[in-house]
C-alpha cells in the first residue's frame, strides 16, 4: 500500500488555510492509505521560538489534529524531533542538495526577505530536511497546500540525485496531493497575502480554536470591495479579497467555486459574509471545542505523541539505516 506523509509546523494554532489546504484532506486519506502525520518541531526552530512557545504550540497542534479527526490508533501522529531518522537523512541530503537548488526556493526568499544574512542556516536548508521527512518513510503521497509545491519538486530532485549518484533505485517518486479548491487561502486583511498562523495580525486568519463570535467578527471585518458579486469567476480576477471569501465558502460547503459565484451573483458582500460565517461556525467550532477539551489533558497528548514516535521509528530507522549503508557508512 502507498504511504501518505505530511507535516505541519508547530508555530501557532492551525488556521483555516492549514485546515482546508491540508488537514481536512489528511483526515479523508486515512480511509484509503497508511498515513504518517508529523508535527515538524525541527522545522519550527529555524526561526526563533521560546521553549515554552514551542512546547505549547506542539501540544495545541496535536490537540487540533486529533479534534479534526486524525486517528492515532490506526495511523501515526508524532513530533519530528523524537525520531532521529529525520536528522540523519537530512544530513545526507544536505550533501546531495546543490546550493543553486536552495537559492531558487521562493519560501526562503519570502521569509528571509532583505535581511538574508541574519537568518539561520537552518532556514536555508529547511527544504532538505523536508525531503528527508518524506523519504525517511518512502512515502509516495504528500497532501499539502499549494505553497509547498516547490518544496515537493525539490524533494523529488534530491531523491533522484541520491539514486543517480549512488547507482540505486532507492527513493521513490513523490506525488503531491494539492486540493482543487482552497489550495491557497489568503489573508482576510489582504487578498494578495497567504493566510498564515505566524502573521502578526490575528484578524488576518480564522484559527481552529476561534469561538463563534470571533469567527463572525473576523469575517464581518474581512476586507472586501463595494461591488456586487459578478456572474463568473473570470470577473473576479482583479478582486483578490472577493475571490478569497467566495473560494473559502466554496471549499467549506464542498461546492464548486463557479456554482458559489453563480449563487451569490448580483448580491453584495453582507449576504456572502453572513452565509460564510454560518458555514464556518458549523465546521470549525466543534473542532475548537474538542481541541480545548484535549488541551486540558496534557498527559494524554504526550502519550499519543510518544506512541506515535515509537511507531514512526520502527518504519523510518530501517530505511535510513539502509540509506547510510548505501552511502558507505560502516554499521
Ligand atoms: P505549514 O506548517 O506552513 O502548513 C501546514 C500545511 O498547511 C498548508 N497551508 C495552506 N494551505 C492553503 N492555504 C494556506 N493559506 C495555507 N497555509 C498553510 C501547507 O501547504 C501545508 O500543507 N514545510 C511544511 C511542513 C512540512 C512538510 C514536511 C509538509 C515539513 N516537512 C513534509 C509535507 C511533507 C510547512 O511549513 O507547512
Amino acid at each position: 500500500m502507498q504511504r501518505v506523509f505530511s507535516g505541519i509546523q508547530p508555530t501557532g494554532t492551525p488556521q483555516l488555510g492549514n485546515y482546508l489546504g491540508a488537514i481536512r484532506n489528511w483526515v479523508a486519506l486515512q480511509q484509503r492509505y497508511d498515513c504518517v502525520f508529523c508535527l515538524v518541531d525541527l522545522h519550527a526552530i529555524t526561526v526563533s521560538r521560546t521553549p515554552a512557545q514551542l512546547r505549547g504550540d506542539t501540544l495545541t497542534q496535536a490537540a487540533c489534529l486529533l479534534a479534526s479527526g486524525i486517528d492515532p490508533e490506526k495511523h501515526i501522529l508524532y513530533n519530528q524531533s523524537a525520531v532521529s531518522a529525520h536528522t540523519r537523512l537530512a544530513w545526507i541530503f544536505n550533501c546531495v542538495t546543490r546550493l543553486g537548488w536552495l537559492n531558487r526556493m521562493t519560501q526562503f526568499k519570502e521569509k528571509a526577505g532583505k535581511d538574508r544574512e541574519n537568518h539561520s542556516a537552518g532556514l536555508y536548508i529547511y527544504p532538505s530536511l523536508m525531503a528527508a521527512d518524506i523519504h525517511a518513510f518512502k512515502a509516495t503521497l504528500v497532501p499539502v497546500g499549494d505553497d509547498q509545491r516547490q518544496h515537493l519538486e525539490l524533494a523529488n530532485d534530491i531523491g533522484e540525485k541520491f539514486n543517480h549518484d549512488y547507482g540505486v533505485d532507492f527513493f521513490p517518486h513523490i506525488e503531491g496531493l494539492i486540493p482543487a479548491e482552497a489550495a491557497r487561502v489568503m489573508s482576510l486583511r489582504d487578498g494578495t497575502k497567504k493566510m498564515s498562523k505566524s502573521d502578526i495580525s490575528a484578524q488576518s486568519r480564522i484559527e481552529l480554536t476561534d469561538s463563534a463570535d470571533e469567527i463572525r467578527l473576523k469575517i464581518r471585518r474581512a476586507k472586501t470591495d463595494s461591488d456586487a458579486i459578478p456572474a463568473t469567476i473570470a470577473e473576479l480576477a482583479e478582486r483578490p479579497e472577493a475571490l478569497n471569501l467566495l473560494s473559502i465558502h466554496a471549499a467549506i460547503v464542498g461546492e464548486k467555486l463557479e456554482n458559489v459565484v453563480a449563487h451569490f451573483s448580483g448580491q453584495g458582500f453582507g449576504h456572502v459574509k453572513s452565509a460564510l460565517s454560518d458555514a464556518l461556525i458549523e465546521k470549525i467550532v466543534p473542532i475548537g471545542d474538542e481541541a480545548r477539551r484535549l488541551m486540558n489533558d496534557e498527559a494524554y497528548l504526550v502519550t499519543v505523541l510518544r506512541q506515535g514516535a515509537e511507531k514512526a521509528r520502527s518504519i523510518a530507522e530501517p530505511i535510513v539505516d539502509e540509506a547510510e549503508k548505501i552511502v558507505g557508512f560502516i554499521r
